[in-house]
C-alpha cells in the first residue's frame, strides 16, 4: 500500500534517491506516485499515475526531498489525489500513509482553503497551513496531527525550512541515521542501502530531522523523548529475479531450498517457546489475514491434537466477538508475511491492553508486528516481493509442522519433482483447459480445508476466475446447486481419515456433470484428471499448495495478466 520516502541532508542530492527508495517500494502495490523537492525559488514537484518507469525529469537535485507511493483509498486515481499535497500557497509539502477518518468533519474548518481532490490526505495539508500562521512548522504539525483520527503516518517539509517534521500513529516510519544527512521511510527496505542506523518510531512521537540532528516528542504532551538507534545491516533486500520471468515463479521454486532449511534446522527456536507457552494458556488462538490466516488455520488443526487442547483460529478482522475472552492467560499466535498488516496490528495491541501474550510469526524483521510481540518467529524466507503469499505461506506450515515433529524430507523430496518441467507441463495443460471456464471450486475436508481456501484465494488474485472453496462436509447443504456439467472442482484428497468422505464428495459432483480434478497420493476413478503427491502424512499440505500455486501462475500467465501486482491489491495492507 502507501509508502513513503524521504532524505535531508547538507549536500545537494539529485531525486534518485527518493527514486530508488520508492522502487525498493514498488512491490508493496501502488496506482500513483510523486516526488517533491526543494529550490532556491518554489517546492518543485512531479507527480504520475501508474508504475515507476522512467526518472521524474523535472525534480533539480536538493538538500530535501519526499517521495510517496499512493493505493487510493479516498479518490481516484488522479494527479489531484496523488501525493505530495500542498497548502494553498505552495509553502508547505505533505505525504501521508493511512486514513484520516475524521476528515469531513475537520475540512469544515477550511472553507476559504483552496483543495484541489477528494483525498482525506490533502486537508492536513491545509491544517498546517493554517496552524502555520501562528506557529513554528514543528508546533503546527503537531496541532494538526493531534487532530487525526485513525492510522496514520505524516511527513511534511516546507519551502527554504531545513528540516523534515513526521509522525505517527499505527502506521509505521522509520528514521535512517547517515553522516550529513537522514532519511526517513515507511518500510526500512526503502533506505536500508543508505545507512545502518536507524529509529522506529513509535505511536505518537513526532520528530524533527535536520540534516544533523533527529529529536523526537511526544507529540500529546511535546515532552522530548529518549530513543534508540538500531544496528541494521543491509543485507534485507535479494531483488534479482535470478532468472526466472517474475517474481511469482522465483518464490515459487524457493519454497524447495526453503523448506529443506527448515526440515535441517535446529529446533530450538522462538516456535518451541510459543508451543511450551500454549500448553499453559487458558485460551489459545491463531490469527492473521488472508494466506497468513490461512496458515494459522492450518497449524491450529495440526497443533491442537499435539498439545491436547483446543486451539483456536480467526481472521483478524474478524476477531471482534471473542475480545471479551482474550485474558492475561491467553496466547494470541499472529501469522504475517509483512508484519504491518493494520487488522493484526489492531487485534495485536487490543490483546496487549488486556494482558494477553502476544508471538508473531512473520517474515519481516523489523516491522510492527516483531517489535510489539512477547516472542517473535522470523521466517526464513527472505523477502517476499510478489504480492501473492507463497514461500512464506509454506513456510508458516513446514515449521509448525516441524515443531510437532514432522520430518520434511518426503515432501521436499515432492516439491523437487513438482517444479520439475515434465510435472510444470502436466499442470499447464490442465491450466489452458482451466482458463476458459469462469468458475472453478475446490472441495476438501479437515485439514485440507484451509489449503482449498490457499488454492482459491492464490487462483482469485492473480487469474481473475472466481474460484470457492468448500468443506466436502458442506457440500450438499448448498454448494452443490452450483455444479453443472462440465464445472471445474478440485479435489483436495490426502490419504487420511477424510479419504473415503472427499471421494465420496467427489462421486456426488461427478454425477451431476461435474469435471473432478483431484489432487491426491491415491489415484481413483472418479478423477477425471489427476495430479500426484506423495504420501507424506500432515506434510503433503506442502505439496498440495504447491500445486495450487503452479496451477494459478500458469493461468495467469495464459491469460496475460501480471502475476507480481494483480490488479487492485497490495502487498503490505496497512488500512483497514
Ligand atoms: O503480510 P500479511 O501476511 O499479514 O498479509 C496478509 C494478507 O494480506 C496476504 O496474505 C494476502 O492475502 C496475500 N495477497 C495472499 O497471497
Amino acid at each position: 500500500m502507501c509508502g513513503i520516502v524521504g532524505f535531508i541532508s547538507s549536500t545537494e542530492h539529485d531525486s534518485n534517491l527518493v527514486f530508488n527508495g520508492l522502487k525498493n517500494l514498488e512491490y508493496r502495490g501502488y496506482d500513483s506516485w510523486g516526488i517533491v523537492a526543494d529550490t532556491d525559488q518554489q517546492l518543485v514537484d512531479q507527480k504520475f499515475l501508474g508504475k515507476i518507469t522512467s526518472f521524474p525529469d523535472q525534480i533539480p537535485p536538493s538538500f530535501i526531498s519526499l517521495g510517496h507511493t499512493r493505493w487510493a483509498t479516498h479518490g481516484g486515481i488522479t494527479l489531484d489525489n496523488c501525493h505530495p499535497h500542498f497548502d494553498c500557497h505552495h509553502q508547505v509539502a505533505l505525504v501521508h500513509n493511512g486514513i484520516v477518518e475524521n476528515y469531513q468533519s475537520l475540512q469544515k474548518d477550511l472553507k476559504n482553503h483552496r483543495i484541489l481532490g477528494q483525498t482525506d490526505t490533502e486537508i492536513i495539508a491545509h491544517l498546517i497551513e493554517k496552524y502555520r500562521q501562528k506557529h513554528n512548522l514543528l508546533e503546527s504539525v503537531r496541532l494538526t496531527f493531534n487532530q487525526l483520527h485513525g492510522l496514520n503516518a505524516i511527513a511534511v517539509m516546507e519551502h527554504q525550512n531545513n528540516q523534515i517534521i513526521v509522525a505517527k500513529n499505527g502506521s509505521p516510519l522509520v528514521i535512517g541515521l547517515g553522516k550529513n544527512a537522514n532519511y526517513l521511510a515507511s518500510d526500512i527496505n526503502a533506505i536500508s542501502n543508505l545507512t545502518d542506523q536507524f529509529i522506529f518510531l513509535e505511536d505518537n512521537w513526532l520528530a524533527q530531522i535536520t540534516p544533523q540532528n533527529v529529536q523526537i516528542f511526544d507529540s500529546a504532551t511535546f515532552k522530548k523523548i529518549k530513543y534508540t538507534i538500531q544496528k541494521i545491516s543491509s543485507s534485507l533486500t535479494d531483488t534479482d529475479l535470478n532468472g526466472y520471468p517474475n517474481y511469482l515463479a522465483k518464490e515459487i521454486h524457493q519454497q524447495f531450498q526453503i523448506i529443506k532449511n527448515i526440515n535441517q534446522q535446529n529446533l530450538n527456536q522462538p516456535i518451541n517457546q510459543i508451543l511450551k507457552l500454549a500448553q499453559k494458556s487458558d485460551q489459545i488462538f491463531f490469527t492473521g489475514c488472508g494466506s497468513s490466516y490461512h496458515a494459522a488455520y492450518f497449524n491450529s488443526l495440526i497443533v491442537s491434537p499435539k498439545i491436547n487442547r483446543p486451539v483456536y483460529s480467526f481472521p483478524a478482522s474478524e476477531f471482534s466477538p471473542y475480545d471479551n475472552f482474550l485474558t492475561d492467560k491467553s496466547l494470541l499466535v499472529v501469522f504475517s508475511q509483512s508484519g504491518e498488516t493494520i487488522d493484526a496490528i489492531n487485534l495485536v495491541n487490543f490483546a496487549k491492553n488486556r494482558g494477553v501474550t502476544v508471538a508473531s510469526v512473520i517474515n519481516s524483521p523489523y516491522s510492527t508486528l516483531h517489535r510489539l510481540a512477547d516472542i517473535c518467529q522470523i521466517l526464513p524466507c527472505g523477502p517476499e516481493k510478489c504480492v501473492l503469499s507463497t514461500k512464506t505461506f509454506t513456510a508458516q506450515l513446514a515449521l509448525f509442522l516441524r515443531s510437532i515433529g514432522q520430518d520434511l524430507t518426503d515432501s521436499i523430496f515432492d516439491i523437487q519433482q513438482i517444479l520439475k518441467t515434465r510435472y510444470l507441463s502436466k499442470i499447464n495443460l490442465l491450466a489452458q483447459k482451466i482458463a476458459s471456464y469462469q468458475h472453478i471450486f475446490i472441495i476438501a475436508r479437515g485439514n485440507s480445508l484451509p489449503i482449498a481456501h490457499e488454492t482459491a484465494l492464490k487462483i482469485k488474485e492473480v487469474s481473475y476466475i472466481h474460484a470457492e472453496s468448500f468443506s466436502g462436509g458442506e457440500l450438499k447443504h448448498g454448494p452443490i446447486a452450483l455444479i453443472e456439467p462440465g464445472t471445474p472442482c478440485i479435489i483436495i484428497a490426502p490419504n487420511d481419515s477424510h479419504y473415503d468422505d472427499i471421494i465420496s464428495s467427489a462421486t456426488e459432483i461427478k454425477a451431476r456433470g461435474g469435471w473432478i480434478i483431484g489432487i491426491s497420493s491415491k489415484n481413483n476413478s472418479v478423477f477425471d484428471n489427476y495430479l500426484s503427491v506423495s504420501d507424506s502424512g500432515l506434510s503433503t499440505a506442502l505439496s498440495i499448495t504447491v500445486i495450487a500455486q503452479i496451477l494459478a501462475g500458469q493461468l495467469c500467465q495464459i491469460k496475460g495478466y501480471d502475476p507480481d501486482k494483480p490488479r487492485n491489491l497490495a502487498k503490505s495492507v496497512t488500512v483497514k
